[in-house]
C-alpha cells in the first residue's frame, strides 16, 4: 500500500479547512476518527458519558478504527478528504499566507511569520480546557514542536484567557466510577503537562485576559509571559478542594518565593497583572489598548532570530530540571487523583454548578 507522505497529510489537511460543502454527520466522524488516528493512534481515551451525546459519537468512531496502523490511518485520511475535494468540483480556496489547520474543534492554531499561534476557541465558556481540549493541545504542541517555526504563542479568544479546567469534566462519570474518571483524568493532565515540559521551543504565552487555575500554573513552564493590564491570575484549588498542578509546587515557590506562592496556591490569592509581573511570573505588562499590537511586534522580530540557537539554548535551560519537573508532575498528579475522589472537592464542584443554576 501506498504511504502519505507528512507532505500529503498536511496538504489534506489543509484542504479539508477549503472544503465549501457541509460533509454529513457520518463522514464528520469519520474525518474526526481519521485524524486522531493518524496523530494519537488507537483511541485509549475514557469513553464519554452515555448523555454526553456528541462526544461519545465522535469517542465510538475513535474506537471503531481499533488498532489501524496510524500510517494507514493517515492514507484513508487523504484519501477521504481528496474524494470531498473531488466531489466539490476540486475546487480548493488559495492557501493564506498564514496557514491555518482546521482539524481542531476547540483550538485555532496558524502558522505565520515564522510563530505557530495556539489560540484557545472556547470564549463563551471563557476558554474553559474539556477533555478534547487537553488531547488537542498536546497535538497542537507535538505539530508545533516539528514545524518550521521558530516561536510558539498560547493566547485565547475572547475577553479571557482561559477559566482552568472546564468543570463538567468533572460531571462525566465513566461505568467505572469516580476512582476511574480520575485516574483517567490524572493520565490525562500527566501528558498534558509533559507536552509542555518536553516542548523544544522558545514558547510564548500571549495573557490576553484573565487565567484560573491551570492556565496560571503552566506559566512557570513557558520561556515568556506577555499579559495585558487586564489580567488576573487565580488559583483557587483549595477552594475547590484540589492541589496544585503544572510543575507550580516546584516553578512557583522558585520563581516568586515561598510565601508568595502560598498564598496563591493555598489560599487562592488573585493577582493582577502587575502583581504577578512583580512577582517574576509575568515578564511584561502592557496596556490593554496597545497590547496585540505591541506584543506581535515584538513577537515578529523575535522569529527572525538563528532558530536552531534559539531552540537549543531553550533545551539547555529546560535540561538542568526536566528530571525533576517530570518527578514533580508526577507527585502533583497522584494527589490530584485523590483529590477529585474526595467529598471537598465534590461539593465544591457542585457548588459551583449549583450557583450557576446548571444542575
Ligand atoms: N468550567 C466550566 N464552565 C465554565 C468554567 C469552567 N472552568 N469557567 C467558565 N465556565 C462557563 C460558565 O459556567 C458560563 O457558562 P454559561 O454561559 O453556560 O452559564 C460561561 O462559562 C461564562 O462564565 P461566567 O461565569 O458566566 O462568566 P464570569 O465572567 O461571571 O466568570 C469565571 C468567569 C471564570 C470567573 C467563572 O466562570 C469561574 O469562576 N469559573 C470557574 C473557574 C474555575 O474554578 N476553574 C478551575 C480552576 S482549578
Amino acid at each position: 500500500m501506498m504511504r502519505a507522505t507528512v507532505e500529503q497529510f498536511e496538504e489534506a489537511k489543509s484542504r479539508m479547512s477549503s472544503l465549501k460543502q457541509d460533509p454529513g454527520n457520518d463522514v464528520k466522524l469519520k474525518i474526526y476518527a481519521l485524524f486522531k488516528q493518524s496523530t494519537l493512534g488507537p483511541c485509549t481515551t475514557p469513553r464519554p458519558g452515555m448523555l454526553d451525546f456528541i462526544n461519545k459519537a465522535k469517542w465510538d468512531a475513535w474506537k471503531a478504527l481499533g488498532e489501524t496502523p496510524q500510517e494507514d490511518a493517515r492514507q484513508q485520511y487523504c484519501d477521504l478528504i481528496g474524494s470531498l475535494v473531488s466531489a466539490e468540483g476540486g475546487s480548493v480556496a488559495a492557501k493564506p499566507s498564514g496557514s491555518a489547520s482546521a482539524q481542531y474543534e476547540t483550538l485555532l492554531v496558524t502558522t505565520e511569520d515564522k510563530i505557530t499561534t495556539i489560540k484557545l476557541n472556547r470564549p463563551a465558556k471563557k476558554n474553559a480546557i474539556t477533555t478534547v481540549m487537553y488531547d488537542e493541545i498536546v497535538t497542537a504542541l507535538e505539530q508545533a514542536g516539528k514545524d518550521n517555526s521558530v516561536l510558539t504563542v498560547f493566547t485565547g479568544a475572547g475577553d479571557f484567557y482561559c477559566s482552568g479546567n472546564d468543570l463538567t469534566n468533572f460531571t462525566k462519570i465513566p461505568d467505572g466510577g469516580v476512582e476511574l474518571m480520575a485516574k483517567q483524568a490524572g493520565e490525562l493532565l500527566r501528558k498534558y503537562v509533559k507536552a509542555y515540559i518536553d516542548f523544544p521551543k522558545p514558547l510564548v504565552a500571549v495573557v490576553n485576559g484573565p487565567a484560573v487555575g491551570i492556565s496560571v500554573t503552566a506559566l512557570g513552564l513557558f520561556d515568556l509571559v506577555y499579559a495585558t493590564e487586564r489580567a488576573t491570575f487565580h488559583t483557587p484549588f483549595s477552594q475547590l478542594g484540589q492541589s496544585a498542578e503544572g510543575c507550580s509546587s516546584y516553578t512557583f515557590p522558585k520563581i516568586m518565593g515561598n510565601a508568595k506562592a502560598s498564598e496563591m496556591l493555598l489560599f487562592n490569592k488573585k493577582l493582577t497583572a502587575a502583581q504577578a509581573c512583580d512577582f517574576g511570573l509575568v515578564t511584561e505588562v502592557f496596556p490593554d489598548s496597545s497590547f496585540n499590537s505591541e506584543v506581535w511586534t515584538r513577537l515578529k522580530s523575535y522569529a527572525a532570530l538563528p532558530p536552531n540557537s534559539l531552540a537549543l539554548s531553550k533545551q539547555l535551560i529546560r535540561s538542568t530540571e526536566r528530571e525533576r519537573l517530570h518527578a514533580v508532575n508526577d507527585a502533583e498528579v497522584e494527589l490530584l487523583v485523590e483529590r477529585w475522589t474526595s467529598d471537598e472537592c465534590f461539593t465544591a464542584i457542585m457548588n459551583f454548578f449549583q450557583s450557576k443554576a446548571k444542575l
